[in-house]
């Protein structure tokens, strides 16, 4: 070996997506391997709009593993991380002995230093660990050229983060082996299947949540029997719909049933003991307002969900968007005069009829929404091929910082 190759420091850029569940997954049977207790769904946010950008570097000269999270250098020891990094070393391992026991590729002893940022602010309330973990897990893998199974690798260092690994509508399948190597995510179908859907994030509050959701969902598992029943008697059920619908494109059904799984969800919270609450006033006066516009067109035309936060997402689909915005926009007027109240995709603007105005009968609430993310949905990781754009310099430090 060379100075050279003592030297040489590899580098490897990618990008993640958001994911946000439409049929949620709450409650672990086995929290070391991170095995959920029922299946799940999402759709894939585009990542133009929220992504997590990492970029890892390797080298024989680094003495240890280090990572840097939107700017600060943060513990590597975290167990998560832990199982992520041995996971990915270990599938490494067993590809180079088996199909290329002679390789010159990179070692999988070298040690890394990983840096990782969001697009989005973390205050914003939006879960960043599932685009976090699934950036680390895919970046590791185009580093040390690891193919096939990454979902169950994400799984284990956020269970949400396996979905992040695919692009449009993805499920996360509970499986049986008590080992999780069948609890892995799957795409139902891509994003451009069903291009009209369309998403809001309307930003509640950005504070952080009360109860994360790691321990939310430990204690709902210990005492909520609601939990219980909806695992393993109305999950099953809905996934199943669930894909009918997407396959169908079948709005009206999509919008329902998630609607019913963000507040069976929520109700679960409430059965947990002592109870859990991530909604607010202005999360149930955004319900009402959904249930009251479509109730005006006698059909589901907007649907909400909420995750471990106040946040609402709404999916709709585009031809609905341009009004039911200026409905929001007229129910939660804005600090000020629209500016950046909007951002992410444009939005065609339209005239609310005073008719509907009227028939939805609600208080306008100043104020009540800070802010709106407009995207749709998207695809699964990709790899940065812009040298410039790695977020680590040259020797391998944050270049921020160099
Ligand atoms: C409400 O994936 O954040 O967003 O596996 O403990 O890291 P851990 O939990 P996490 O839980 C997400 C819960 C949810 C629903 C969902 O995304 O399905």
């Amino acid at each position: 070996m060379s100075d050279n190759d003592h030297q040489t420091i590899t580098r490897v850029t990618c990008t993640a997506p958001v994911n946000i569940a439409v049929i949620k997954y709450w409650g672990k049977r086995d929290e070391d391997l991170i095995l959920p207790i029922n299946s799940s769904l999402s759709v894939t946010l585009h990542q133009d709009q929220l992504k997590t950008t990492t970029t890892i570097a390797c080298s024989r000269s680094f003495r240890e593993d280090r990572i840097w999270l939107n700017g600060k250098e943060e513990d590597i020891s975290h167990p998560r991380l832990q199982s992520c990094l041995r996971e990915i070393r270990r599938l490494a391992c067993k590809r180079r002995n088996t199909d290329n026991p002679t390789s010159e590729v990179i070692s999988v002893s070298y040690k890394v230093h990983i840096c990782s940022e969001n697009n989005f602010p973390t205050a914003a309330g939006l879960a960043s660990s599932a685009s976090g973990y699934a950036c680390l897990v895919y970046t590791l893998s185009q580093l040390f050229g690891v193919e096939g199974e990454l979902s169950a690798v994400a799984r284990q260092g956020s269970g949400s983060a396996c979905r992040s690994l695919y692009g449009g509508f993805v499920q996360w399948k509970l499986g049986e082996r008590s080992d999780g190597k069948d609890s892995i995510a799957e795409q139902v179908e891509p994003e451009s299947y069903w291009p009209e859907v369309r998403v809001l994030i309307l930003v509640v509050s950005a504070e952080q949540k009360s109860v994360a959701s790691t321990s939310g969902m430990h204690t709902s598992v210990e005492t909520s029997h609601l939990l219980k029943c909806r695992a393993d008697v109305v999950v099953p059920g809905r996934m199943e719909q669930m894909i009918g619908a997407i396959r169908q494109r079948n709005f009206a059904v999509f919008g329902d049933l998630t609607m019913k799984d963000s507040n069976q969800f929520h109700a679960t919270c409430l059965d947990t003991y002592p109870p859990i609450f991530y909604l607010n006033d202005i999360s149930r006066k955004i319900i009402s307002l959904v249930h009251r516009y479509n109730q005006h067109y006698g059909e589901t035309r907007v649907a909400y969900t909420f995750d471990a936060g106040p946040n609402a997402v709404i999916y709709t689909l585009q031809e609905h968007l341009p009004e039911f915005l200026e409905v929001v926009r007229h129910f939660f007027p804005p600090e000020v005069n629209g500016g950046e109240f909007l951002r992410g995709l444009p939005v065609n603007l339209t005239l609310l009829s005073e008719e509907l105005k009227r028939e939805i009968k609600m208080e306008p609430t100043p104020k009540g929404i800070h802010y709106i993310i407009s995207t749709k949905a998207g695809p699964g990781p990709c790899t940065v091929e812009d040298p410039n754009l790695h977020l680590l310099d040259a020797g391998g430090l944050p270049k921020k910082s160099a």
